[in-house]
């Protein structure tokens, strides 16, 4: 089966009224507010690559028939006082940017809502003008995250996962909750985002 590709997003999708984005699992926004974002630097590789590494199972993220080392690309990171508790990568083409990896810890604390935030404004203020991710079909949490937060499902890539394992082997064949590794979702967001 080939890709589905859906409609392009022509705008965030609004979220509905009383269903604030929120931390039900009773997590004070404080929590979030206390959150800084800078730009990565020479003093956040290791880090990075170690949190990669065990996210990840290396830097190399394989989606889209591609390997990417996540490691070499521009990053953001997430700081609680002096504590880095995320990361976001990133790579810019064009008009388009796309959110390679994301991180938080620990997860549920608002830390990856900051992030994606800052990504959605820092590219759309350098002139992006389109968001995208590509997650897997097991990643039920972070599809509830991105939808939550305006992004549109536009592209399934049926089978993807086995076309990208044959460039990272590492990428198990059973993922959250149990449910087989099979299928890459691609998600966008049109820029500027209204959150
Ligand atoms: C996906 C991810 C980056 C989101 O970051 P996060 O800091 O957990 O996200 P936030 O806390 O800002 O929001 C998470 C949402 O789930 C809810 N939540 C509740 N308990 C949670 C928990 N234990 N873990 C995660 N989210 C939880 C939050 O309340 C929030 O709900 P909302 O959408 O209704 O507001 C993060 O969960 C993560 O690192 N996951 C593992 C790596 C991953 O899968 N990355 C995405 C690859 S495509």
């Amino acid at each position: 089966m080939g890709v589905v590709h859906g409609p392009e997003p022509t705008t965030c999708a609004p979220r509905r009224p009383g269903v604030p984005l929120g931390h039900p699992c009773g997590v004070d926004d404080e929590d979030a507010a206390r959150v800084a974002i800078r730009p990565a630097g020479p003093q956040d590789s290791a880090w990075a690559a170690s949190l990669l590494a065990a996210s990840w199972g290396s830097s190399h993220v394989a989606r889209l028939g591609q390997l990417i080392d996540a490691s070499s690309l521009p990053a953001l990171v997430a700081l609680d006082g002096e504590r880095r508790c995320g990361l976001a990568t990133y790579r810019r083409d064009g008009a388009a940017t796309e959110l390679v990896t994301i991180d938080a810890d620990p997860t549920g604390r608002g830390i990856g809502t900051r992030l994606l935030r800052a990504i959605a404004r820092q590219e759309a203020a350098a002139g992006a003008r389109r968001l995208w991710l590509v997650t897997t079909n097991d990643n039920l949490d972070a599809l509830r995250f991105y939808q939550r937060r305006g992004l549109r499902l536009v592209a399934v890539h049926p089978g993807g996962a086995a076309v990208s394992r044959r460039l990272k082997p590492t990428i198990p064949e059973v993922g959250r909750y149990g449910i087989e590794i099979r299928d890459e979702l691609e998600l966008a967001l049109v820029l500027p985002a209204t959150w």
